[in-house]
């Protein structure tokens, strides 16, 4: 495995690989990588001839100057993970290597952007199109790979990738969980083991009865009623938000529609930490 910092060492290398007819997966990280990281390196390795992973934490997707610098950084260790996980190339830019001058560039995905993470951290989608377009241009890879614990920021680059005919196919990987369901998250390290073992976990189990009610019953008052229950039960945190929305278009459900992929998004607040979650079902 070679770690590279630099665009044009990763061109010079990818360039080889490609003329060799060999296919690229790509999988793009801000680092402080777990194993929900790990098995996004995993598919990617299965499906592709090289892989590479980039670890960059974007100054530009961050609409709090406080997150951005509390954002984990463990270099090693991510390492560490990607040699085990037979991962080939860790592209690991600097700031100014992305970002050598001002930025006027931004993108608009409305209506995806104006919901949920969009609405609650303006900018965000906008530095995250930046970011991604940039690098998918550096690494050109047959695939890139993204999980659907972002499950806006999936949509969002599908539809960013469809709009701009750019010839990478997406693949998105399902979210990956601890044993007590808590989401893989690199901010869950900013967490105290009790609020990650006995509080943030209810926010699964907050989905789940959300799902089960939708489900059962068909009342997306009644779903929301099952949501709030659970999460009144731990008022450590604080919910900013909680969306019913169809899975395809993102729209907020009215409505329910008998096959209708529906998914439940969530984020909330924990000793400060913002963590999000999601799980999709059909009714
Ligand atoms: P980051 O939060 O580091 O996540 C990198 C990728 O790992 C994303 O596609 C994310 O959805 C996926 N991921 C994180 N936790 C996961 C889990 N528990 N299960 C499955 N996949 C998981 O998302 C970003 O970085 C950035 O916005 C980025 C796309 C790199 C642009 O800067």
């Amino acid at each position: 495995m070679q770690v590279i910092n630099t665009i044009s060492d990763i061109r010079k290398s990818l360039q080889t690989v490609r003329l060799e007819g060999q296919s690229i997966g790509f999988v793009p990280t801000m680092g402080a990588l777990h194993e929900g990281h790990i098995s996004l390196i995993e598919q990617s390795v299965k499906d592709n001839d090289v892989t590479v992973c980039s670890i960059f934490v974007n100054p530009t997707q961050f609409n709090n100057a406080e997150d951005l610098e509390k954002y984990p950084r463990t270099l090693e260790g991510d390492i560490a993970l990607l040699e085990a996980a037979k991962c080939d190339y860790i592209f690991a830019p600097d700031a100014k290597t992305m970002y050598p001058g001002e930025n006027p560039l931004g993108f608009n995905f409305h209506p995806l952007d104006s919901v949920m993470e969009g609405k609650f951290r303006p900018g965000h989608f906008s530095g995250v199109g930046l970011v991604v377009n940039k690098l998918f241009n550096i690494v050109q890879p047959t695939r890139a790979y993204f999980g659907e614990k972002d499950f806006q920021q999936l949509a969002i680059i599908k539809k960013m990738v469809t709009d701009l005919n750019i010839p990478i196919e997406i693949v998105g990987c399902p979210i990956s969980r601890e044993a007590n369901g808590l989401a893989r998250s690199s901010r869950n390290r900013r967490l105290s083991e009790h609020a990650k073992n006995e509080i943030a976990p209810a926010i699964n189990q907050a989905l789940m009865s959300t799902a089960q009610t939708l489900r059962r019953q068909g009342s997306l008052e009644k779903a929301r009623m099952a949501f709030e229950n659970v999460m009144a039960k731990h008022p450590e945190m604080e919910v900013e938000y909680m969306e019913m929305v169809d899975a395809h278009t993102l729209e907020k459900v009215e409505k329910l529609k008998l096959g209708q992929r529906i998914t439940v998004c969530v984020a909330a607040f924990l000793e400060g930490v913002r963590l999000i979650d999601n799980r999709s079902f059909n009714i």
